[in-house]
């Protein structure tokens, strides 16, 4: 399917009830339910609405799964809590400074550690990878700099030193940016459960 298509399809079935081609906004936040009824229960867990945007922008990515959050900050504050104190991440240098003031600011303060660098050397990168660094975390293209990342590069790096690799990206569209294949977040962890570490 052409990327023009999916854009306008992916995620959009026409409302089984109406017709309505385009996704009805289910502002309610709870949801009525028979006793031992399966599906929809509560909106911060399940949203009809949210869930057409999420499905939509991960076909477009190319990517297994989509999780939406309403806020940058938010996504990245949850993505976090896939690390535990004593874990190190490597950093891009260039990155929003939101994100530099929660890393350095916020999340030291529960014992994470960070080294901030040059993403436009990848051995460098590399070298940086400690035997407790769980995340490498680029941002491309970054803020405010513009700088881009190879995430190709990145992608293999992360799979080999068998970390969690993280994009964060304001400005690109998938049009024209997209994970290369292997694809960086192929790896899910479970809940609490980080790749790579002992349990
Ligand atoms: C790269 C990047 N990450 C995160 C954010 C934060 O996003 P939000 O303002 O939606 O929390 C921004 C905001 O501009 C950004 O540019």
């Amino acid at each position: 399917m052409k990327f023009s298509t999916k854009a306008i399809h992916a995620g959009q079935r026409p409302d089984p009830r109406t017709g309505a081609v385009n996704v009805p906004i289910y502002v309610t936040a709870t949801y009525s339910q028979a006793v031992g009824q399966e599906g929809y229960e509560y909106s911060r867990t399940q949203n009809p609405t949210r869930e057409a945007l999420e499905e939509s922008v991960a076909v477009l990515e190319g990517g297994d799964h989509g999780v939406a959050f309403s806020s940058g900050m938010g996504a990245i504050t949850t993505v976090m809590t896939l690390l535990r104190s004593g874990d190190h991440v490597v950093v891009a240098e260039d990155v929003y400074g939101g994100t530099h003031r929660l890393f350095r600011e916020v999340m030291e303060k529960y014992g994470l550690r960070f080294d901030f660098m040059d993403f436009s050397d990848m051995d460098a990168v590399e070298a940086a990878i400690r035997d407790n660094t769980r995340m490498v975390w680029a941002e491309t293209p970054s803020n405010p700099l513009l700088k881009l990342v190879d995430l190709r590069a990145l992608g293999k790096l992360g799979k080999n030193s068998d970390v969690l690799t993280v994009v964060d990206n304001t400005f690109a569209t998938p049009y024209l940016q997209t994970a290369p294949e292997p694809r960086c977040r192929r790896r899910r962890p479970q809940h609490n459960q980080v790749p790579g570490r002992p349990q």
